[in-house]
């Protein structure tokens, strides 16, 4: 086989073969294929595109061509959520502990920030001592015993998928939906969890801008776990607007910790109970909603998300008492610029601003803030006056503030009428 005659017939609008398929993933996985003929397929799929029995041929190839996590070591069910990111977006720290503490076992592996988004490993860094690099062996065994685990990806999961994602990152062939769809299911797949659950964001802050764009993600994602034999449902939310108050790490924890004492912010509670409902649903729990309540309520949840940061070797006092979080030195106010509605505030923008004050990673490997952030006090549809605080933010270095106070105020417009309210939960497929 010619990784020409592949590139030939994709370009020419043809359907690849399993074996084909299986051919371009054995090469990219032991490098054997130039980067030139892989960066080609992909931008000639990207025009072509790539039926529903290429993609899940294209994501099963990927998923095994590493290592693949057996969690049949752990007893019961077990499940995996999976954000397609966003700003502002902790639910993770929230809903892992929920489905926790309501009997249904969490293995789940999360990644760092990427872009203008944050990652879950970054933010739970932000406690003291909290290791994300957990051996296959430990990360079993924490989950056996307590429940959950939130560990980055120390094995050696889909492979071919990181070299895949370095290139299309670097040829502009990131956003195709069968790409994209085969690229996050893959490494789910390895994850090797029973259900998984997709939150697909649509808006400004999310890849997916428009809902049509979301939906077909969404569904070429369910198609593919369910062909590929684990439960999978996926829930299409918004992200046009950040999600929450906070946006940092060591903030966003703190406001996940405040939700689970039940005295989170409206829309990352209900988004909150919603994921957590729909995957206890998935693991066959009956009452999930009530549970849910329960779990918050009784404190139970709260008490979940401490023992695993304790059988992480983080500092669980963190959890109980957040005044322990180390502060930014420096924080400044960030008003409004007029009368009226915040009609818009675009989440991207205000991931980037939030990465300028120093929560994310110009390059690869940069060391973050875990104390910078962006805290908002207004937020799209609200009625503010002139001069009004909507939102603060910290950083330890005060120089980053005027650059990150600009793109900030850039992302906010504003209306003298009241803007049309967005719904949080804007779809859901099964
Ligand atoms: N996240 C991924 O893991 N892969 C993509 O292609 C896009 C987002």
């Amino acid at each position: 086989m010619r990784m020409y005659d592949l590139i030939l017939k994709k370009r020419n609008g043809g359907k690849l073969t399993k074996e084909e398929i299986d051919f371009f993933v054995n090469g990219v996985t032991d490098k054997t294929i130039e980067p030139y003929h892989t960066s080609a397929l992909m931008m000639a799929t990207y025009f072509q595109g790539m039926d529903e029995e290429e993609t899940l041929n294209l994501t099963l190839a990927m998923a095994s061509s590493g290592e693949q996590m057996d969690l049949s070591v752990i007893d019961g069910v077990k499940v995996d959520k999976h954000s397609t990111g966003g700003v502002g977006d902790k639910t993770s720290l929230a809903v892992v502990p929920i489905v926790a503490a309501c009997g249904v076992k969490v293995a789940k592996m999360s990644g760092r920030g990427l872009g203008h988004t944050g990652g879950t490993i970054d933010k739970l860094e932000s406690i003291k001592g909290f290791q994300t690099s957990v051996e296959p062996e430990k990360f079993f065994d924490i989950v056996n015993t307590h429940g959950l685990c939130i560990a980055g990806q120390s094995m050696n999961l889909a492979p071919a998928d990181k070299e895949l994602y370095a290139l299309r990152d670097v040829t502009a062939t990131v956003d195709d939906i069968s790409l994209i769809a085969s690229s996050i299911m893959s490494k789910k797949l390895a994850s090797g969890s029973d259900c998984i659950l997709l939150d697909v964001k649509v808006g400004s802050g999310a890849f997916m801008k428009n809902y049509e764009d979301a939906e077909n993600l969404a569904r070429e994602m369910v198609k593919i776990g369910n062909g590929a034999g684990r439960k999978t449902v996926a829930v299409i939310t918004d992200m046009d607007v950040p999600l929450g108050n906070a946006i940092g790490n060591s903030i966003e924890v703190i406001e996940a910790v405040e939700t689970l004492k039940g005295n989170g912010p409206e829309d990352f509670t209900l988004l909150t109970k919603i994921l957590s409902a729909e995957i206890l649903k998935m693991a066959g729990i009956e009452n999930a909603e009530e549970k849910v309540e329960e779990a918050i309520s009784s404190g139970k949840a709260l008490e979940k998300l401490a023992s695993m940061v304790s059988a992480q070797g983080g500092d669980e006092n963190y959890i109980y008492d957040t005044s322990l979080f180390e502060k930014a030195k420096f924080t400044r106010e960030i008003k409004a610029e007029c009368d009226g509605f915040i009609s818009h505030m675009n989440a991207e923008t205000v991931g980037v601003a939030c990465a300028k004050l120093g929560a994310g990673r110009e390059k690869k490997g940069d060391d973050i803030d875990f104390t910078a952030g962006i805290m908002l006090s207004k937020k799209t549809g609200d009625k503010v006056s002139s001069g009004e605080v909507i939102a603060r933010i910290y950083a330890s270095d005060e120089s980053r503030f005027s650059s990150a106070e600009e793109t900030f105020l850039s992302a906010v417009e504003y209306s003298e009428e009241e803007p049309e309210k967005r719904s949080l939960i804007m779809g859901k497929i099964i």
